[in-house]
């Protein structure tokens, strides 16, 4: 274990004062995969976010380094480095949230699901730990393939008798950011204002934002519609491409990852009409797991919200992306039971 605490000036103590004294509560947010390529823009993005008391950073390497540096920045958490198995249980006890961005990334070439026997069994570690040791936290699923990493946590939070179906979300945050900023581009509009709901799940045509929804709205013709979502749905295999054998998108996908876990805490934490689109478990379609807007709560998802009227085009994008969704979704339920 590497703990770093930062040097106590007058003013940081009254800040942390402040905190204890009920105003903002104390939130233990761990992240799996902390050293890694997300791993570590996300530690000091959640480092910077004054809702997080603790901010505990375990890998299977490198830890050490990245909590001294992160520990160094004069916020309000404490950072506590732990690397190597034997020091999970501590990385994970009393975490109020956890954020798994642990496992390989992508190459060019290769899709999400290729990453699947490998991640897989990593999630599904990592999953039984959370299960022993804070069997309460939300957990923040980003490793991939999302759409069956996460019927896989579920099942393994089944196996050990405290799945909450509240608690557990697959991160489609990036999905969303991007959509935000293409249609930003093309709508001539201030990304800072715009809206876009994606729903479905996190691969290729699983990925269907709603630009029938965004706000503000635009007069964009049915071609630069069709563009848009194309775009949206090989956001990460262009950025796989653009990184050429160095991995998948990481910088974006820490701001989204931090932008998710910020609506996760504030939800906890009471704050009203937190509404974010997530993977999780729904009934809104005939499939198990779905992303779409959900409202956050103190109890992890308040509600599901239903997708609302789609375009025609949105429809036949929404009946397409069922039969991969579901053979994913499937295939992950049937690992975590071998
Ligand atoms: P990376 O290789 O840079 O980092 C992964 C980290 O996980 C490494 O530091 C590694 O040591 C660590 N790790 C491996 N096994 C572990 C274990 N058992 N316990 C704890 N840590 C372990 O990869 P990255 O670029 O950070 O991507 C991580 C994952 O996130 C990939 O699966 C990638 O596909 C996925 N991803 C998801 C989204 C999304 O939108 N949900 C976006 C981008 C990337
Ligand atoms: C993304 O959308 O960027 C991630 O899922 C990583 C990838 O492999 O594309």
């Amino acid at each position: 274990m590497f703990r770093f605490r930062s040097s106590a000036s007058a003013k940081q103590s009254l800040l942390r004062r402040s905190f204890s004294s009920g105003s903002v509560p104390e939130r233990k947010v761990a992240i799996l995969g902390a050293a890694g390529g997300i791993g570590q823009p996300l530690a000091l993005l959640m480092k910077l976010n004054p809702l997080v008391s603790s901010l505990s950073l375990y890998d299977i390497a490198n830890t050490p380094g990245v909590a001294a540096d992160v520990g160094h920045i004069n916020t309000r958490s404490q950072v506590v480095g732990y690397m190597g198995d034997d020091n999970l249980a501590k990385a994970l006890e009393g975490a109020d949230l956890v954020i798994i961005p642990a496992g390989v990334p992508r190459k060019p070439g290769m899709t999400r699901d290729d990453l699947f026997n490998i991640n897989a069994g990593i999630v599904k570690n990592l999953c039984s730990a959370i299960a022993k040791y804070c069997p309460h936290a939300l957990v923040n699923m980003i490793s991939n393939p999302v759409n069956s990493t996460v019927p896989i946590a579920a099942e393994i939070f089944k196996k050990a008798g405290m799945y909450d179906e509240k608690k557990l979300f697959g991160v489609t945050t990036l999905d969303v950011v991007r959509a935000k900023t293409f249609y930003a581009g093309k709508a001539n509009v201030p990304v800072a204002e715009v809206n876009v709901p994606v729903i479905g799940g996190h691969a290729g045509v699983t990925i269907l934002p709603l630009f029938s929804q965004a706000t503000p709205q635009a007069n964009l013709s049915g071609d630069v519609l069709t563009a848009l979502t194309k775009r949206t749905q090989d956001g990460g295999t262009e950025v796989v491409e653009a990184k050429a054998g160095k991995g998948s998108a990481t910088l974006s996908m820490a701001y989204a990852g931090a932008l998710f876990a910020d609506a996760c805490l504030k939800g906890l934490n009471g704050v009203p009409d937190v509404v974010e689109c997530s993977y999780v478990q729904s009934t809104i379609t005939e499939l198990p797991f779905f992303a779409s807007k959900v409202r956050l709560g103190k109890n992890g998802v308040e509600e599901v919200l239903d997708l609302g009227p789609l375009s025609d085009f949105e429809k036949e994008g929404l009946e397409a992306l069922k039969p991969e969704l579901k053979s994913s979704i499937e295939k992950g339920v049937k690992f975590a039971n071998q």
